[in-house]
């Protein structure tokens, strides 16, 4: 029988076989996306208006998609995204995803609510790891979770500061929205039947793991037991990193730190002039305020204003190496991956995600032979048209 990660030709293949392996409230959980939806549509939507403008009868033998993001070589402009409570999805987890990351030669950001603790993602870990840092029940809670991923090796930190409340879920018409559990008991389990009794592999996981309420390993109660998910989630919006606590954060952090979530020329000036070693355009995926401006069209003006003063990455939408090549003509150092890697590894755990790297890699490497050029480096704005719409 061949493997499910052979039968993925596409991020749209991979998210068809995660919601065949997956119970369909846990899928639609990490399908998410907010209210009505369009942040998260027209994320993908931009990157599918912009169009190639290739210099053809040009060949070149091999190219180069090699680059320097945040200070380390890297194989591709593409990096792996901070996703929460993998482990939920897949017992593969962030373990998993390190090694893929690692074989992949790229880097990985590691959620603040992750599955397994940083020690364990840190020991699969091959590449650079970034963490990134919500404050699972307030800012001073927070000084020994920098301490330890500090011992734990990590290389840089990450502050998600689109969050600072929870974001309603995407509004599916209610026969096809199903619950997710809202806690590990009998009443709950009964009501989970339904979801479970055809997803084999998923419970398969679920059982050896000890049929357990899946644990924020990061985020500790006072006698020092991790916090359940309903209770971290619940935390995490009792205070969220803002721009007043960053002398705060360099008290406790030295290294560098970067800012995910900007979306406007403003907040990517004021992270110049906070010293801030990197920024995110991002709109978490279309998963916090529903209505957001996509990223891509907002990526020239932000590399117009900060482009020599910061590196500038970009994520929410990408779904394949030709939007990769986009944000990097429009002046992106690199994107980070969401769902084109949570999907894969929902539907085949680690050996999911390495077959999606690959496959992101192959595609990059192919459209720059079609755009004619032999480095990712020589890419330029004159290679895409935008659409009018986006002039400001
Ligand atoms: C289910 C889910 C959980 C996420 N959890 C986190 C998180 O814990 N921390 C974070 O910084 N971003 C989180 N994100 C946002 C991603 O890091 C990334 O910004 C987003 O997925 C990019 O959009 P895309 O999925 O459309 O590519 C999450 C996204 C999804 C879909």
């Amino acid at each position: 029988m061949k493997n499910i990660e052979s039968k993925i030709l596409s991020v749209k293949d991979a998210k068809y076989f995660a919601k065949k392996r997956v119970p369909k409230g846990i899928f639609q959980m990490f399908e998410a996306g907010s209210g009505s939806n369009v942040t998260a549509e027209t994320n993908v939507q931009a990157f599918e208006q912009v169009r190639f403008r290739p210099r053809n009868a040009v060949f070149h033998k091999s190219h180069d998609i090699s680059t320097t993001i945040l200070g380390h070589k890297v194989s591709m402009p593409a990096i792996v995204s901070s996703v929460g409570f993998l482990g939920v999805g897949h017992v593969d987890g962030e373990t998993g995803v390190a090694r893929a990351a690692g074989e992949a030669e790229t880097i990985q950001f590691v959620s603040g609510v992750t599955s397994q603790p940083i020690e364990q993602i840190m020991e699969a870990a091959t590449g650079p790891v970034y963490y990134q840092l919500y404050y699972v029940g307030g800012r001073d809670a927070s000084a020994p979770i920098i301490e330890r991923v500090k011992k734990a090796g990590v290389d840089g930190l990450v502050l998600t500061v689109d969050t600072p409340t929870i974001a309603r879920p995407k509004d599916t018409l209610y026969p096809y929205r199903a619950e997710a559990p809202l806690g590990v008991n009998l009443k709950e389990a009964f009501k989970f039947i339904p979801q479970v009794w055809n997803k084999p592999g998923w419970l398969w996981d679920y059982i050896k793991t000890g049929l357990k309420e899946p644990q924020v390993a990061m985020g500790l109660r006072e006698d020092g037991t991790p916090m359940g998910l309903f209770e971290g989630i619940a935390k995490i919006y009792e205070e969220t990193p803002a721009w007043e606590d960053l002398p705060w954060i360099r008290k406790h952090w030295e290294g560098p730190i970067v800012l995910k979530g900007i979306l406007t020329v403003e907040d990517a000036k004021r992270a110049v002039s906070e010293g801030v070693d990197a920024i995110v355009i991002s709109n978490h995926g279309g998963n916090v305020l529903d209505g957001s401006v996509s990223t891509l069209p907002v990526l020239p003006e932000i590399v117009a204003a900060v482009g020599d003063d910061i590196e500038v990455l970009i994520d929410s939408g990408v779904r394949r190496g030709t939007d990769v090549l986009k944000a990097v003509a429009l002046g992106a150092k690199g994107v980070l991956l969401g769902r084109s890697y949570l999907y894969p590894l929902l539907a085949a755990g680690e050996p999911g995600v390495k077959h999606i790297l690959n496959l992101f890699h192959q595609q990059i490497e192919e459209g720059l032979a079609f755009l004619g050029v032999k480095s990712i480096h020589e890419l330029d704005p004159s290679f895409v048209d935008l659409p009018d719409s986006w002039e400001r």
